[in-house]
């Protein structure tokens, strides 16, 4: 029998068993003090042939508790942001900084960003995304500082598409804000719609290929 699986469906093959090694490894991991409160580790989800991967801070008190990223109140405006340029969580990648909830929600300490990003590294290797959307400072200064690069509060840096070379090879990068900041304040919310319209211009300049993976067999 002639199996004839598409080439979308042999990366995905390749790619499976490495992502589940990094939820495996961070499921066991001990590196810094974050696995002593926490409930389970949040890995990040989506397609593993996504264009575009979501990078956040760290997993809130809902994500902690499934085990899956963006499912509080921030993550509905994610769902909003995402519908609104018709894209869904299964055609993106969303993960975070950190992957295990750091007490209270406060902010990641410079060494639990050194220990667990390389989790992260290799998330973006595999993955290998065409666009990087940064939510929050955390996860761009993280990524800018990765292309050699510094910066500095999000207001200064987002509303702009940054072409970068990322471990040897090219991105755009689209520095935005949190979504928890417009929970609180709305006037975060708008520029995190104008941001995401960068992000539409960006697909459809690709000619729309985020929804390629529709055709996977
Ligand atoms: N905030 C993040 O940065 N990541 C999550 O997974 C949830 C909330």
């Amino acid at each position: 029998m002639k199996i004839n699986l598409t080439r979308e469906r042999e990366n995905t093959l390749l790619k499976e068993p490495l992502m589940e090694d990094i939820a495996t490894e961070a499921k066991a991991c001990h590196k810094c003090d974050l696995w002593k409160q926490r409930r389970n580790t949040v890995p990040g989800e989506g397609s593993l042939n996504a264009l575009v991967m979501f990078i956040g801070e760290a997993p809130g008190y809902h994500e902690d508790i499934k085990g899956r990223p963006f499912v509080g109140a921030a993550g509905k405006l994610l769902d909003k942001l995402l519908s609104d340029i018709n894209l869904t969580r299964q055609e993106v990648f969303i993960t975070s900084v950190l992957k295990c909830r750091p007490p209270k929600n406060r902010d990641p300490l410079a060494d639990e960003v050194k220990i667990c990003t390389p989790y992260l590294d290799r998330q973006m290797k595999i993955i290998k995304p065409k666009i990087i959307v940064t939510l929050g400072r955390h996860s761009t200064s993280y990524v800018f500082s990765k292309a050699g690069l510094e910066t500095g509060n999000t207001t200064r840096f987002r509303g702009n598409v940054y072409e970068i070379g990322l471990s040897g090879f090219q991105i755009s990068l689209i520095p935005t804000y949190h979504p928890a900041a417009a929970l609180y304040d709305v006037g975060y919310k708008d520029k995190l719609e104008i941001d995401s319209q960068l992000l539409k211009s960006e697909l459809e300049n690709r000619g729309k290929p985020h929804t390629l993976h529709k055709h996977e067999s």
